[in-house]
């Protein structure tokens, strides 16, 4: 089972990292942290095509499962996590070939936000995107850090997301 988290926080060691990193004690994967990759806006003319998108999806696309760990901003993901999304769009029209191989792969997704309270419909676009695409949509986990550290309930979260990815593959 070869598994990458593909993180979309704008800065490296923050808080979703904090919280990849309690996942990273109870799940092995692999790391790709969007923050430092040059990943342009979507084009329709593909103006952006010798950016960084197409080397890291052509190597998400060896991955079982991919795991989004996005932070909140302003109610939903990340705008380099949309960035990202957005650009997958380039695999339904000049890179298929990469597109095909999601079918069948496994999508999870893990927010980070300030309190315990999760935006309603905020992983509705993870779910629908990842139906589109014919991935399997195995869950999601909404946590957050109040003050630095992530609290026991968090760590506890965590951990059963952990637990349900295990067992749903
Ligand atoms: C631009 C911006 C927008 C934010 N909007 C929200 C929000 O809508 N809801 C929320 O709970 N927290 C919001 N926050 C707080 C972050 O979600 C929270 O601090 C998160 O843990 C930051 O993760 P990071 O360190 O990986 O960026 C926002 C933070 C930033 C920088």
């Amino acid at each position: 089972m070869k598994r990458i988290i593909v993180q979309g926080s704008s800065r490296n060691n923050g808080n979703t990292n904090k919280i990849v990193k309690i996942l990273n004690e109870y799940l092995e994967f692999d790391l790709i942290d969007l923050s430092n990759c040059k990943i342009g806006q979507y084009d329709y003319e593909n103006k952006n095509k010798n950016d960084d998108f197409l080397a890291t999806i052509r190597k998400i696309v060896e991955y079982d499962l991919v795991i989004f760990a996005t932070p909140v901003y302003w109610y939903s993901m990340s705008g380099t996590m949309k960035t990202f999304f957005d650009r997958i769009t380039d695999c339904l029209k000049t890179e298929k070939e990469t597109g095909r191989k999601l079918r069948g792969k496994n999508m999870a997704v893990i927010s980070c936000g300030s309190d315990n309270l999760e935006n309603e419909g905020f992983f509705i676009p993870f779910e629908k995107s990842a139906e589109y695409l014919g991935m399997n949509y195995l869950g999601d986990t909404h946590t957050w850090i109040e003050e630095n550290e992530p609290s026991n309930i968090v760590r506890q979260l965590i951990k059963d997301f952990s637990s349900k990815l295990k067992q749903d593959l």
